[in-house]
């Protein structure tokens, strides 16, 4: 039997995001989290490098808007970048009221420190601001927060629900745009629950998984975006998929990361023939901007005809190494890589959806009573290229904001009337799953070939006749089948993807992560790609 639910606040979503929106909201509202597995399983647990703010005497606003204005490749919305940044310190000291262990600088106290805890550095910041947890931030961090929520008895923290739709007054035919819910499958029971909600926040991570290859966990497919496309939201940017230069390159390892917190404590990336060549292509060297180290790396690769490039860190000393990437360090370990004897072995790899919804300073977005935050969402401070660890402090900074807005509107917005249940009266359950596990290796297969680091107008019409394809093939199975988990997250992911490639098809130049043979050069003036669903030109 499905259910009916009612809470203040439904977030959907468990990561840095959601769980700072939740646990700035007061306690009198009845909030409800949900995750599509484990609690854990999102990308906030797997982050390494850190969260970038301005925290040491020596840094300054002005130069971490900079270094974040350039890094964007001119696409930048300065407002949100000085929004962010001027919250900055506001939102680590929050982290650290709430318990978050951030590695302490052993020379506070000495007249040189400004700040009595460890700050790195990653490619495209001048200044050493990223505050960390030795190499395993997210998991310090999510671990935290979530120790925290659980204290709070207004706070419900639901596993195994994975958001199918937004339920909207137009979804229903009632007048008016307002978000009123979402329907949500119970993987325990198998059922759609209805949740109502005064207010609905998207807090689902990015679309990563799109890509056969990613840094990312399996949930990353896009579900916020997707959704909130469908119920009416505009979305932008969504041509800028960043790929992470340096992923381990090993059969066995899925999906690890080694954080460029390594190249910001000087290692070098070389060829196999332990060449360095990252000062041929730009004078930052290691710690140029993303896209610009993850072309050179696919250069590199497609020049020589080789599988990987090298990350070396051995000149360091075995100790420093050791308690600076515990993690990087155990991790290869198992691999019989020793990272303070040998080169590790490293591919790019999609990492983060730079476009996402589009929202304001507080995280609203096109349709009222729902919110979009964290990697989910387009703030406009990522640009055509996203600097290192300024997402984690998007997720602080609008995810407090975001609450605080709700706070603001509480007056205005009743609990919705009951809401009709989900009706799976038309549908049976599917003999033919061998289509969903097909279309989701098809799908990601023709995104990484065609739709990757270096595209062309070729290989995107490519992806789009196939997507097309596709999307048809999808809905009819959406329309006869009950939905399972698979089911939703390939619906949602071949629809981002679908916007993609639209996105990537429509940008005549390249710029930051979008790279095209056709037109390899930029444009004079930058323009967000920003795209209407049908309901909304409506
Ligand atoms: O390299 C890293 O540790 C990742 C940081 C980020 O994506 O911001």
């Amino acid at each position: 039997m499905s259910q009916q639910f009612q809470h203040d606040v439904l977030v959907i979503g468990s990561g840095a995001a959601g769980l700072s929106l939740a646990l700035t909201l007061p306690g009198h509202l009845r909030v409800a989290v949900l995750s599509k597995g484990d609690l854990a399983n999102g990308s906030t647990f797997w982050a390494q490098g850190g969260v970038a703010a301005v925290l040491d005497d020596t840094d300054t606003v002005q130069s971490h808007v900079e270094d974040t204005l350039n890094a964007g490749g001119g696409l930048c919305h300065e407002d949100a970048v000085r929004f962010t940044v001027e919250h900055s310190r506001e939102a680590i000291q929050w982290l650290i009221d709430q318990g978050v262990p951030f590695t302490r600088d052993e020379h506070a106290g000495d007249e040189e420190s400004g700040f009595e805890f460890h700050l790195t550095r990653e490619g495209g910041h001048s200044h050493r601001r990223i505050i960390h947890a030795a190499d395993a931030t997210g998991a310090a961090i999510f671990t935290t927060l979530l120790a925290q929520a659980q204290l709070r008895p207004n706070i419900e923290l639901l596993e195994q629900r994975v958001a199918v739709d937004l339920i909207t007054e137009r979804r229903l035919g009632q007048d008016g745009d307002r978000c009123l819910g979402a329907y949500v499958l119970d993987r325990n029971t198998g059922e759609v629950d209805t949740f109502g909600a005064r207010f609905t926040v998207l807090a689902t991570g990015g679309a990563a998984k799109v890509y056969l290859y990613t840094s990312n966990p399996d949930g990353a497919c896009g579900d916020g975006i997707a959704m909130a496309w469908r119920a009416g939201c505009r979305v932008a940017n969504l041509e800028f998929n960043q790929f992470h230069p340096t992923c381990l390159y090993h059969p066995q390892a899925k999906s690890f990361l080694i954080t460029e917190a390594l190249r910001g404590e000087g290692g070098l990336l070389t060829l196999p023939n332990g060449e360095r060549f990252m000062p041929r292509f730009d004078p930052r060297e290691e710690l140029a901007p993303r896209d610009i180290v993850a072309r050179a790396i696919d250069h590199e690769m497609k020049r020589l005809g080789v599988d990987c490039v090298y990350l070396d860190i051995s000149h360091k000393p075995a100790e420093f190494v050791k308690s600076h990437f515990p993690t990087v360090y155990e991790r290869c370990l198992t691999f019989g890589i020793d990272i303070t004897r040998q080169p590790i072995p490293v591919v790019p790899a999609a990492h983060y959806t730079c476009g996402g919804v589009m929202v304001d300073e507080q995280g609203l977005t096109d349709v009222p009573g729902l919110y979009a935050i964290g990697e989910t969402s387009f703030t406009g401070l990522h640009g055509a290229n996203r600097m290192a660890s300024n997402s984690l402090l998007e997720c602080f900074v609008y995810g407090r904001s975001a609450a605080n807005d709700i706070v603001a509107r509480l007056d205005q917005v009743e609990m919705p009337q009951a809401l009709p249940c989900w009706d799976a009266s038309q549908v049976t359950d599917s003999d033919e799953d061998v289509i969903i596990a097909h279309n989701w290796d098809e799908l990601r297969r023709f995104m990484w070939d065609y739709v990757g680091i270096v595209r062309t107008n070729k290989r995107l019409q490519r992806a789009e006749h196939r997507v097309r394809l596709l999307l048809d093939e999808i809905d009819e199975f959406y329309s006869n089948y009950k939905v399972s988990r698979d089911l939703i997250e390939l619906r949602n992911l071949a629809q981002v993807a679908e916007l993609m490639i639209r996105s990537a098809m429509q940008r005549k130049e390249s710029r930051g992560l979008h790279y095209t043979l056709d037109y390899p050069g930029m444009l004079s003036e930058a323009h967000d790609t920003i795209l209407q669903p049908p309901t909304y030109a409506d």
